[in-house]
């Protein structure tokens, strides 16, 4: 049947359904480049507006994952496990997760993505320590993965390719914040990766793409089915965003508070996070008695980063890139910090240069923000409460612009009910 892409985009523009042919004519169009950038914009526009049917979001992966090849990971001694953030600030748990649950016996193949709108991405990080590579073939990753038990690197050319396309695309186009296109955008590369169990971290909140517990829980829901309609093992966790994760948001910041983690320190919801996935992602691998907290206490999880870093060429004990400037910001009154927004302080570390303005745009490995409280210190008016990092000063004045309100602190013995870092279980 002769298709063209503007009845594609105007049948979804008047809130109809897409057909199956229409799917998968359309991404493998867009695939190819015979459907522009500019008429995949208005589509994922149209889809972001108006939402999709269960069976047409299901029909949406099918067709990304046919769009390139599936890997196979059934030559591993180890059963193989896998985890997916939908994005959040601060989120740098991919770090010390995969290395820590290789080290209690698992594989784990991440296939990572850069950083998403105002969300920060796990490539991005790993690519400030001196002579990482992200870009590992078919052959490099398997041999990592059976060598060292995790890899954390770019999904290669062939997996997804629809989806390297579209995710650069809605990254600068607005829309990124669709149930549907976040849902296809994951799994897709999920199944085409051939992991065996997949724990699905999705974050909720302001600093999320999901703002409500409702939203998250339906995009849960929505992942969990398309995981288990292909036999992987899927499960999610909902976790707060309304604040940052950990004290820094940027790529070197967060590769140094991963590494205080594996050596036994680090903040305490990094750390709780990092247990909390490690222990879904044993569990479904068929490990449910092996113990993370003992791998992270007893340098185990530290070796494997190590091994990992180096194995894809990498300098473990290399300095990382430090900010040629710094801005402090101080706490404009003594008492509590009730609120520390996650969305404020991701949009001013991608001011400073942590993110990207055009998907061709590189970042800076220094830039982000350090956080020196979290909601529920106690501060004094004047004390340092932000450092802000750019090796471009003029970004400070739109990166402060971001910070305006991102602050409230309450007047001394005000009530503050911590939120928990794990807020819901979706099987
Ligand atoms: N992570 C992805 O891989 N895709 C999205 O769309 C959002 C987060």
């Amino acid at each position: 049947m002769a298709m063209d892409a503007v009845s594609v985009i105007r049948a979804k523009r008047d809130g109809g359904e897409l057909s199956a042919a229409q799917i998968d004519w359309v991404i493998d169009a867009y695939t190819r480049g015979e459907v522009a950038d500019y008429q995949m914009a208005a589509l994922n526009m149209a889809i972001l507006l108006n939402g999709m049917e269960r069976h047409e979001i299901a029909r949406w992966t099918a067709a990304m994952i046919a769009s390139g090849e599936r890997m196979n990971f059934s030559t591993l001694s180890r059963p193989t496990a896998d985890k997916h953030s939908t994005g959040g600030v601060g989120d740098k748990i991919t770090l010390p997760l995969a290395p820590l649950v290789a080290a209690c016996g698992a594989a784990v193949p991440q296939l990572s993505g850069r950083g998403l709108g105002h969300t920060g991405g796990t490539l991005d990080k790993l690519e400030s320590i001196p002579g990482w590579r992200a870009r590992l073939s078919n052959e490099e990753v398997l041999s990592v993965l059976d060598g060292v038990g995790a890899v954390i690197c770019a999904a290669g050319d062939g997996l997804a390719p629809a989806d390297k396309k579209l995710y650069a695309l809605r990254d600068v186009t607005g829309t990124v914040e669709s149930i549907p296109l976040i849902a296809s955008s994951i799994m897709s590369k999920k199944i085409a990766e051939g992991t065996g169990s997949l724990v699905l971290d999705v974050k909720v909140g302001s600093g999320a793409f999901m703002k409500t517990v409702e939203d998250a829980r339906e995009l849960a829901r929505t992942m969990v089915g398309l995981g288990t309609d292909h036999g992987v093992k899927t499960v999610a966790l909902l976790t707060d965003m309304s604040t940052p994760l950990g004290l820094t948001a940027g790529n070197a910041l967060e590769v140094r508070e991963s590494v205080e983690v594996l050596a036994g320190g680090g903040p305490a919801d990094v750390v709780e996070l990092t247990l909390a996935l490690a222990r879904e992602m044993l569990d479904a691998a068929g490990l449910p008695d092996a113990d993370p907290a003992k791998a992270l206490a007893d340098g185990s999880a530290m070796d494997v980063w190590r091994r990992m870093i180096s194995a894809q060429g990498g300098d473990p004990d290399a300095a990382l890139p430090t900010s040629r400037e710094q801005h402090v910001v101080t706490a404009a009154a003594s008492g509590v910090v009730a609120r520390l927004d996650a969305y404020d302080i991701g949009v001013a570390a991608w001011r400073l240069g942590a993110g990207r303005a055009r998907k061709e745009d590189p970042v800076q490995a220094a830039a982000g923000v350090e956080l020196h409280a979290k909601p529920g210190d106690r501060v004094e008016q004047g004390q340092p409460l932000l450092t802000l990092h750019t090796d471009t000063p003029d970004r400070f004045e739109y990166a402060l612009e971001a910070l305006a309100n991102a602050c409230d602190i309450a007047a001394q013995g005000a009530e503050f009910n911590p939120t928990p870092v794990v807020l819901e279980r979706i099987a």
